[in-house]
């Protein structure tokens, strides 16, 4: 599915691109197929319309997380239990957001150029089944209307898993 109008979409706001987000969304996600396929066409629409730095995902198993489904630069494949800001969205079972990453004690850097970042929850059956991850290159990108509507974006995705 291709967005109709890219050329246009870095000059809307914030919450007008979450609102095609949501759109695209309705219309891509499949129930007919597994998680992978479905969280992998996220991280592409997401990539798409915000052109963020980095945008995955971290699955839960065992005592750590592992990469999932992303665009962006190769990342760190396994982040344990408590460890960086993914390893403390699982500790703390809430979303974290970092305005800059250099001031957050043991921020992983995956990438050198990322500057700020923003980890959510995906829960599953009442506990945490992984985390989606964004980074951006730019300081101080991300807010409430990000948290509210990644949140909501992850409620949807775990309907998927
Ligand atoms: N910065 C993350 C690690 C994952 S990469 O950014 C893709 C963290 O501190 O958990």
């Amino acid at each position: 599915m291709e967005i109709s109008t890219p050329e246009n979409i870095s000059n809307l706001s914030k919450s007008e691109k979450y609102a095609i987000l949501h759109d695209f969304w309705k219309g891509l996600s499949d129930p007919e197929v597994d998680w992978i396929a479905n969280f992998g066409n996220a991280t592409s629409l997401m990539k798409e319309i915000f052109n963020w730095w980095w945008v995955g995902f971290y699955r839960v198993s065992g005592n750590q997380l592992i990469l999932g489904p992303f665009q962006g630069p190769t990342a760190c494949t396994k982040i344990l239990y408590g460890k960086g800001v993914c390893g403390k969205t699982w500790e703390f079972e809430k979303t974290i957001l970092v305005p800059n990453v250099h001031d957050f004690e043991g921020h992983i850097a995956c990438s050198s150029a990322s500057n700020s970042e923003i980890v959510i929850p995906i829960w599953k059956n009442g506990s945490i089944w992984g985390v989606l991850d964004v980074d951006s290159e730019h300081f101080d990108q991300f807010d409430e209307v990000d948290q509210i509507n990644l949140e909501l974006l992850c409620e949807k995705l775990s309907l998927l898993i």
